[in-house]
């Protein structure tokens, strides 16, 4: 490996989507003119790109004259299927408010019709709560308004294609900052030091064969979080989004719920609306139901499900979802007639790195916010169009609390690389990484068994012995992150002997009373014993 060059700043910001942009605001804003710290923001990619900026729903906020935050706060607990954390709940739909409120005075042109917002409804919401932006484009218009903002406070500075690798850990116990391979250009290994993080790294859904994420959504936090054995909680919980586009040769490109909620219906491949047979709330079912009972009628059939478009109508269609129907005809389909096939596609993490409600994990100095992250607010299920709004919320406090906690700690002048880095190995790197992917799918996507799980622990164990670590190359890296995450996601879902949420044991096909309540885990509390994986 290159000899380490070594940075110091103040504060790093490990990801540019909706948390990540919001903990900088919060912390520079916190920070003020007078003690104006220097704030650096990793953006794994380009700036333009982040798991926000594909998100097309919307975000919940209850701003809309027939709703309530005591609405919006039962249909989040009811979706988490009994284990969505009551007060991060609170905490979600009433600062939620005061968030959304602030990105439209920010500038946020959320859909209006006119002159007033326009809400729309989707699965397990019992009310019109949905604020959307460019009728699909909403996280792309929320990252323009965030970015907009952090650009403008002199503290934050940007830096692109940085990967973060791993975590540094000061000799008293504290994060001490991290190592990333700094690009654009040939990426140069830097040791960053600093008086805290704000890990914000967004999604993981490229562990699984099917996702709606993009390709960059590697599980990076998670991974280096499992390497720092930091508590996780509620690892077996992976929501599947009901409707990502299956057409081969295509991306499994995301079909919002939000065409469910104006009108469009599943259907089997003999036109049935099958989903009433399974739960009377149909297309409006919540996410993990619907997923659920379309892999089901899949297998049942044999053959392939549709999301019939037609009864939104094509004019409408082209309107309202303008996104979606580009991509649709570039494969030949046009909304708003045709029937779309779909498949549901790996989605949201609602497990992740164990926080309280300010985004303090277990290291001092080291936050969490965003779907890297897991405080309970979302349960065992999360409730749709939710998520850009715990980034609002939770990566701001996140940004709070970092700057109250570590304002008077200096930046720390020594801080020791992890062992592995001070006498790295020379390894040869295997051509191309071990087909995690379709592990992840077929034992421990939407339905899992005891001896599929414990395959997945087998063969994860496997790879994981002979992986190359550490290693200056990004996808190496990304392949470790997601082998080591998933590894977690199989021995949390081996531990949960029942069904909850988005988590199917179909050994144990029901909710039991004894487990409504999380797991939190270390790696190593079960990484050598039921994962039989370290590193
Ligand atoms: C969607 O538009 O269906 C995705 C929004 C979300 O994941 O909540």
């Amino acid at each position: 490996m290159e000899p380490i060059e070594t940075v110091s700043v103040d504060y790093v910001v490990v990801g540019a989507g909706v948390a990540g942009l919001r903990a900088a605001i919060a912390l520079a804003m916190a920070a003020g003119n007078r003690d104006q710290p220097r704030i650096w923001v990793l953006a794994k990619d380009s700036l333009a790109e982040s798991n926000t900026r594909y998100a097309q729903g919307g975000i919940a906020a209850a701003l809309s004259d027939e709703d309530t935050v005591y609405f919006h706060l039962q249909d989040t607990l009811q979706a988490g299927a009994g284990l969505s954390d009551p007060e991060m709940a609170r905490i979600l739909v009433e600062e939620g408010v005061q968030r959304v409120e602030e990105l439209i005075e920010w500038g946020a042109a959320f859909d209006r019709t006119g002159g007033r917002l326009v809400f729309a409804i989707e699965g397990a919401h019992s009310r019109r709560r949905v604020l959307h932006a460019g009728g699909d484009a909403t996280g792309q218009e929320i990252v323009r308004v965030l970015m907009q903002k952090a650009q403008s406070l002199p503290a934050i500075e940007f830096h692109e294609y940085a990967f973060t690798m791993d975590l540094t850990v000061t000799d008293d116990g504290r994060c001490g900052g991290l190592l990333a391979l700094m690009g654009p250009g040939p990426p140069r290994l830097v040791h960053v030091c600093c008086r805290g993080v704000v890990l914000a790294t967004g999604g993981s859904g490229r562990i699984f064969r099917y996702t709606t994420n993009p390709p960059f959504a590697t599980a990076d936090g998670l991974g280096l979080a499992f390497r720092a054995d930091l508590p996780f909680q509620d690892m077996e919980f992976f929501q599947f989004h009901p409707t990502a586009l299956h057409v081969p040769g295509a991306p499994h490109f995301l079909l919002t719920e939000a065409l469910r909620g104006e009108g469009a219906w599943v259907v089997n491949a003999d036109g049935e609306r099958f989903l009433f047979r399974y739960d009377p709330r149909g297309e409006l079912a919540p996410r993990d139901v619907v997923a659920r009972a379309m892999f089901l009628e899949i297998q049942r059939t044999g053959a392939p499900v549709f999301l019939d478009t037609s009864p939104l109508g094509e004019s409408f269609a082209r309107e309202r979802f303008p996104r979606v129907t580009q991509v649709c005809a570039q494969f030949g389909l046009t909304l708003g007639r045709d029937r779309i096939p779909v498949i549901p596609a790996a989605h949201y993490y609602m497990g992740g790195i164990r926080t309280d409600a300010w985004g303090r994990t277990a290291l001092p100095g080291l936050y969490a916010a965003g779907e890297v992250a897991c405080n309970g607010v979302h349960g065992a299920n999360r409730l749709a169009s939710n998520s850009l709004l715990d980034g609002l919320v939770f990566g701001a406090r996140a940004g709070q609390a970092l700057w109250e906690d570590t304002q008077d700690v200096p930046v720390p002048k020594h801080v020791p690389l992890p062992a592995p880095y001070r006498k790295p190995s020379p390894t040869a790197l295997p051509s191309e990484p071990p087909p995690f992917p379709d592990l992840a799918w077929e034992q421990c996507g939407l339905i899992r068994t005891e001896a599929g799980l414990k395959t997945a622990l087998a063969r994860l164990s496997e790879w994981l012995r002979t992986w190359p670590y550490p290693v200056p190359v990004r996808w190496a890296m990304e392949a470790l992150n997601a082998m080591q995450t998933l590894s977690l996601l199989a021995g949390f879902a081996y531990l949960r002997q029942e069904s909850r949420g988005a988590h199917y044991r179909a050994d144990f096909p029901t909710e039991r009373p004894e487990w409504r309540r999380h797991q939190a885990f270390r790696p190593s509390d079960i990484g050598y014993s039921v994962l039989g994986v370290g590193c």
